[in-house]
């Protein structure tokens, strides 16, 4: 296996092992000092052989930009964004064990990235907006998905947003009118309507798994949260912050986080 997520260093050394094994287990697949972090991954080379399907909506020359990379995990994306010349790379996950990974991958990558344990909920707090900002592989863990994108709109996303989410369901996009009358019903159930699902105990073993989209559901929250999308790969989209539909500006959830 290859990856440019190879650590810089290539001698296996036993203490290296030993703080990798202690950090496990892995979530992102990444070679570090000669050592895969997860060779058994469920998903195989992850999130390597993913990164391959879309790495092309990322720009190779990343000099002077700033990413912000929420739900971060190990860092995969944060230490190719860094790679690619990034100035500034900021990593947020909720879970401390992961921005410990993070760390140490970074630092054995011989990067500086800044790694920092955060809510996407809190993302305001941050007080700076971010040329890119990386969502990846957290909507669908959320209570309040919706509630996370109009956060990232209001807050933390300057230019671009790279966004992914687990989709299920039919992959036809029905083009939803402006409005239905209320006796309209069975336009709700053609394939293709923005649809969510709620998992109310768990899927794929996860009781974090609370909502999962259909792609027509998908494409209309991020629109409707002011995103412009302009560039697709599987379940991947490139968006560019855009100005949000008239109906939800200004979005009465998040008119709190504008105190203080
Ligand atoms: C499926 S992993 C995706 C990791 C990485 N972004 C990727 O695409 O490979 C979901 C990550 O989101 C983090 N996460 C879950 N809820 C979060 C929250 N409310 N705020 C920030 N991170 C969260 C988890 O700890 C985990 O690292």
């Amino acid at each position: 296996m290859t990856s440019s997520a190879e650590a810089t260093a290539t001698s296996t050394e036993p203490d290296i092992a030993e703080r990798i094994a202690a950090l496990g287990p892995w979530f992102h697949n990444m070679q570090l000092a000669g050592i895969w972090t997860a060779p058994e991954h469920f998903l195989g080379n992850y999130p390597w052989f993913k990164f391959e399907r879309f790495r092309h909506l990322v720009p190779d020359d990343m000099t002077g930009l700033s990413v912000l990379d929420i739900g971060c995990n190990a860092g995969f994306y944060s230490i190719e964004m860094k790679r690619r010349g990034a100035a500034l790379v900021v990593g947020v996950d909720s879970d401390e064990r992961y921005l410990e990974q993070g760390r140490l991958a970074a630092g054995l990558s011989g990067l500086d990235i800044h790694f920092e344990r955060m809510s996407v909920y809190d993302v305001a707090s941050l007080r700076q907006r971010f040329d890119l900002v990386l969502f990846m592989g957290v909507l669908y863990h959320l209570r309040h998905p919706l509630l996370a994108l109009d956060l990232l709109h209001e807050h933390v996303v300057g230019d671009r947003l790279l966004f992914q989410s687990m989709l299920r369901g039919s992959e036809t996009v029905f083009p939803a009118a402006a409005d239905y009358p209320f006796t309209e019903e069975a336009v709700l159930e053609t394939e293709g309507f923005p649809r969510m699902l709620f998992i109310e105990h768990a899927y794929s073993s996860d009781p974090t798994n609370w909502w999962i989209p259909n792609q027509a559901g998908m494409e209309a929250m991020l629109r409707s949260a002011g995103f412009r999308i302009e560039g697709q790969a599987d379940e991947v989209y490139l968006c560019r912050r855009a100005a949000r539909p008239a109906m939800v500006e200004p979005p009465p959830a998040i008119v709190p986080l504008r105190r203080g």
